[in-house]
C-alpha cells in the first residue's frame, strides 16, 4: 500500500472520530462512538492499523509514527468527551453552595443553672463581707437538724409529716456519734477544735435536711470564734409544689459569732448584702418572729417599688445553741440568717413561678 493512501485513511479518522465524540450527548452515545472508532476488535482505527503491514517497508516508520500521533489525538478527544459528560451530570456549582434556608447544625453552649449562678454571686458578695463558705451533707441526723439547734423532741418542726425521714440500713437509728457525712470545708486556720462540744445525745434517725442551719452547728463544732460563714445548698420539705414552693429548694445560711455582736450588725450586714444582690433602692425590714435557734428572732422582708417580699429568717444565736457546740454564751454572741435562694433568683430575673427552675426545659434555662 502506498504511504499516501494509508495517511489519507488516518486523516479521515482524525476528522471523524473527535467530531463523533464531541457530538455524543450521553454516555451511551459516546460508548457507541468509542466502539466504532477505537474498539479493540473491530474499531476503525484497528482496521487502519492492520493496513500498516501492507505499507512499503521503506515508508513504514513514517506511517507508524503518524499512526501513533493520530491514535493519541483520537484517544484524548475521547477522554475529553468523557469528562465533558461527567461534569454535565454533576450539580452545577451554584446549586452546590450552601442553602441559607436550611436549618443549620448549631452547637449550643451550655451554661450554669440560674440557681447555681445566683449561688456563685451570693458567695462572691458575702466573700467581700468577709464570710467564708462552709458546707454540710444533705442527709443529716436529728442532732444537726434539730437538737443542737434547740428544737426539742416534741417540737412540731420534727413532725414526720413535715420532714423527709429516711429509713437507712440501721432501721432508722443513727450511730449517735453526731458526726455523719461530709466534713465542713473551712479555711485551715479554722480547723482547730475549740472548745470541745457538748457530748451529743444519740441521734435516732436520719432525714433529708430541712434547713441549712445544720451547717451552723457543723461549722461551730470545728472552729473557734470568730466564726463568719455562709452555706448555700439544698433543703427538703414535703411541700406541695406551687409558684413559690417546691419540695426541694435552696437556702443561704449565714452565721457570725464573735465578742460583742449585736442585732445592729445583723441588720447592716443584711442591708449591705441586699444592696449588692439587688440594687441600691432595696429596703429591708425586720418583723418579730420566733425560731428555736435564735433569740430574738425576726422575719427578713425586702421591698422595691412594688411592696414587701419575705426573704427568710434571722436573729441572734440562742445561747442554748452556743452551749451545744461548747461556746460560752457569756463571752460570745452571734447572729444568723437563712434566706431563700429561689426567692432571690426569682426576684433578680423576674421569674413568676419557681417550678420553672426545676423542669429542666432548655428553652427556659437558656435565657439566663
Ligand atoms: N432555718 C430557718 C428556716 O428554714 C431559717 C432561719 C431562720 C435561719 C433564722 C437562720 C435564722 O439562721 O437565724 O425556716
Amino acid at each position: 500500500m502506498a504511504l499516501s493512501d494509508f495517511l489519507t485513511e488516518l486523516d479521515a479518522l482524525l476528522g471523524e472520530a473527535p467530531a463523533a465524540f464531541g457530538a455524543a450527548g450521553d454516555a451511551a452515545a459516546l460508548e457507541a462512538a468509542r466502539v466504532q472508532f477505537v474498539g479493540a476488535k473491530s474499531g476503525r482505527l484497528k482496521a487502519v492499523q492492520k493496513g500498516l503491514a501492507a505499507v512499503d517497508k521503506a515508508d513504514r516508520p513514517a506511517a507508524g509514527k503518524r499512526f501513533n500521533e493520530v491514535k493519541q489525538a483520537i484517544e484524548s478527544a475521547h477522554q475529553a468527551a468523557v469528562e465533558r459528560l461527567a461534569s454535565a451530570s454533576r450539580p452545577a456549582a451554584a446549586a452546590r453552595c450552601a442553602d441559607p434556608t436550611v436549618p443549620g447544625d448549631c452547637r449550643r453552649l451550655g451554661r450554669l443553672h440560674p440557681i447555681t449562678q445566683t449561688i456563685e454571686e451570693l458567695k462572691e458578695i458575702m466573700g467581700r463581707l468577709g464570710f467564708s463558705v462552709a458546707d454540710g451533707p444533705e442527709i443529716e441526723d436529728q442532732w444537726y437538724n434539730f437538737e443542737a439547734l434547740n428544737i426539742p423532741a416534741d417540737h412540731p418542726a420534727r413532725n414526720p409529716l413535715e420532714n423527709f425521714y429516711l429509713e437507712l440500713g440501721d432501721g432508722g437509728r443513727g450511730t449517735g456519734d453526731g458526726n455523719h457525712g461530709t466534713a465542713v470545708e473551712l479555711p485551715s486556720q479554722h480547723t482547730q477544735q475549740y472548745p470541745a462540744p457538748r457530748p451529743h445525745p444519740p441521734a435516732p434517725s436520719f432525714l433529708l435536711r430541712s434547713q441549712t442551719s445544720t451547717v451552723q452547728i457543723r461549722a461551730m463544732e470545728r472552729m473557734r470564734p470568730p466564726v463568719r460563714i455562709i452555706s448555700c445548698g439544698r433543703v427538703y420539705r414535703p411541700d406541695t409544689a406551687d409558684a413559690t414552693h417546691f419540695p426541694m429548694f435552696h437556702q443561704m445560711e449565714g452565721l457570725l459569732v464573735d465578742r460583742g455582736v449585736t442585732m445592729a450588725d445583723l441588720k447592716s450586714t443584711l442591708r449591705l448584702f441586699a444592696r449588692s444582690a439587688f440594687a441600691d433602692d432595696v429596703h429591708i425590714r425586720f418583723r418579730p418572729s420566733f425560731f428555736p435557734f435564735t433569740e430574738p428572732s425576726v422575719e427578713v422582708d425586702m421591698s422595691w417599688a412594688d411592696g414587701w417580699i419575705e426573704m427568710g429568717g434571722a436573729g441572734m444565736v440562742d445561747p442554748n445553741v452556743l452551749q451545744a457546740v461548747g461556746y460560752d454564751p457569756e463571752e460570745y454572741s452571734g447572729f444568723a440568717f437563712g434566706l431563700g435562694i429561689e426567692r432571690i433568683c426569682a426576684r433578680r430575673h423576674g421569674i413568676a413561678d419557681i417550678r420553672e427552675l426545676f423542669k429542666n426545659d432548655v428553652r427556659f434555662l437558656q435565657q439566663f
